[in-house]
């Protein structure tokens, strides 16, 4: 008996086995904030934060593979993100490229999908390259689609669907009174991915600093005090687990569902 209690104390159980299978969050989205602040504290320059935050990056995916999430969406480079000292965005695309170069077989053996969001176009050709030979080299992956948010900004996306919207009217393809949620959503960069379920942000703050606006109207909302590259496995499992707990009413009432 007693040994049976030992074994209870340190087999530590997983959140994976608390998930419940059937109400798993079909779109999980990630602002990964953090590195520059988990660098300070250790007295290392703030590239060191980003070289550790690709480690947790692979963590939030092995982790959606293991609990069979079918869509993830990181915020890896906003596209305010272009004003920060020259040699920090350089070390990052650097980063990007060297990292899609290491995972690439990962990618393959688990099904991943790589797909991108936002102003590639400023991006160094280099960079550009090879996210395009990652997507095409996983096109037909459908385990789970794993988007990149690189140049991003929501406002941007929001602007660019308005002015799509604005042409076709102007081009007499549409009538400014057929324009709805849906077909709005259609034109945005998001328009193959469903809305994210759960959004996640690491380092204790509270704000959406320009990402996804449009689609997290009704996602659940998680906010951790944990810095990105300390960002685990667990610490997902217990995000989708959280989620789960709460009642999503999309203004209903709690009788209505
Ligand atoms: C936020 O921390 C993080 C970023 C702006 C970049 C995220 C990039 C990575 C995790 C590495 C590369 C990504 C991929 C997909 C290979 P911060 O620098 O804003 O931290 P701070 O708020 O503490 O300054």
């Amino acid at each position: 008996m007693a040994k049976v209690l030992i074994l209870l104390k340190t087999a530590k159980m997983s959140f994976l086995d608390q998930i419940d299978t059937i109400k798993l969050p079909q779109h999980i989205a990630i602002i990964m904030d953090g590195n520059g602040r988990w660098a300070k504290q250790k007295g290392k320059l703030r590239v060191f934060g980003h070289q550790n935050g690709v480690k947790a990056v692979r963590e939030a995916l092995e982790g959606c593979v293991k609990a069979n999430i079918k869509f993830l969406t990181l915020y890896a480079f906003s596209a305010e993100n272009w004003n920060r000292p020259k040699l920090e965005v350089m070390a990052l695309m650097e980063l990007l490229v060297t990292s899609l170069k290491k995972e690439i077989k990962t990618f393959q053996e688990n099904g991943v999908r790589l797909n991108v969001i936002g102003d590639i176009t400023k991006l160094p050709s280099n960079a550009q390259r090879k996210l395009q030979e990652t997507i095409e080299a996983t096109k037909e992956n459908t385990h789970c689609t794993l988007t990149l948010a690189l140049s991003y900004s929501s406002r941007q996306e929001i602007v660019d669907a308005a002015r799509n919207l604005a042409q076709q009217v102007k081009d007499g393809k549409l009538h400014a009174d057929e324009i709805n949620d849906e077909l709005f959503a259609a034109n945005l960069y998001t328009q193959n991915l469903p809305d994210p379920d759960l959004l996640i942000r690491t380092s204790g703050e509270l704000r959406i600093s320009n990402f996804l606006l449009w689609q997290i109207a009704y996602s659940e909302l998680c906010f951790l005090d944990k810095m990105w590259p300390e960002f685990t496995k667990e610490d997902l499992f217990k995000s989708i687990v959280d989620y789960q707990q709460r009642e999503r009413r999309f203004g209903k009432t709690s009788e209505q569902l």
